[in-house]
């Protein structure tokens, strides 16, 4: 049985003042599920403070390197996250593969790298929508995860967490159908082999409160990552709520 996971990524949104706020507004009573919370590294401390006083939910960050450490201006690597007490890092989000150029091969090495040092990827897929139109979702997504595969053993997806994002859906207010996300999940499953059962598949685009349900009541979708709606405590407390 796989627990449901929510995790909120703020992007590069919020302030200080924003997370002291969001913090004391947050209120995960009901909540059933696990709840991370991706904030921009500069806020990584404030939340993991935040995390250990409620214990309510775990820390996660947007990104690593995939080098652990040397002459990498700006970059930040998986032991600094560690530091903090991050559990969770997204790697992969469609915001880096099309404005950074992030490669799969690439976001493969920061899958590895966060493995290695104990934090569980939150590794991410899915296709644009011309992909989509081409009727390419399912190559796109297998090509996506099968750069990973080709540089972990048959236990790398233990520690792991993939979610599913059509990059259409992000930010757009389209979301996939239950339908449609459901199919493209039971696709990365089979694509996981023997430990794809336990592994963890969010789906991500455009969720809130009104379509979490009928997303969280599909057999292969276990949750979500959350961009915009994850800036309302109210909001993603809700959506939280929605994951039984
Ligand atoms: P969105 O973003 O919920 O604002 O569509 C999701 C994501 O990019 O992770």
């Amino acid at each position: 049985m796989r627990t449901p996971l929510l995790a909120a990524n703020w992007k590069m949104n919020g302030s200080r003042e924003f997370a002291e706020r969001f913090f004391t507004e947050l209120n995960l009573e009901g909540v059933k599920s696990g709840v991370v919370v991706c904030p921009s590294f500069p806020y990584l401390g404030l939340v993991a403070d935040a995390a250990e006083k409620s214990g309510g939910f775990s820390l996660g960050a947007q990104d690593l390197s995939q080098e652990p450490k040397g002459a990498f201006t700006g970059e930040v690597s998986a032991s600094m996250l560690l530091d903090w007490n991050t559990r969770y890092v997204i790697v992969g989000h469609s915001e880096r593969r099309s404005l950074y150029g992030e490669t799969s091969e690439l976001v493969a090495k920061k899958f590895v790298a966060a493995q290695e040092a104990g934090l569980t990827p939150i590794l991410c897929v899915g296709e644009t929508l011309e992909e989509r139109e081409q009727e390419r979702t399912l190559e796109v997504v297998a090509e996506q995860l099968q750069a990973v595969a080709d540089i972990i053993d048959s236990a790398g997806w233990k520690q792991s967490v993939i979610a599913y994002e059509p990059v259409w859906a992000i930010g757009t207010g389209k979301t996939a159908t239950p339908d449609e996300a459901q199919a493209v999940h039971a696709f990365i499953r089979s694509q996981l082999g023997d430990l794809g059962a336990e592994v963890q598949i969010l789906y991500g685009g455009s969720v809130k409160s009104a379509n979490a349900r009928e997303l969280f009541a599909q057999a292969d979708i276990d949750g979500a990552l959350v961009g915009g709606a994850s800036l309302d405590a109210g909001e993603f407390a809700e959506i939280c709520r929605a994951a039984v």
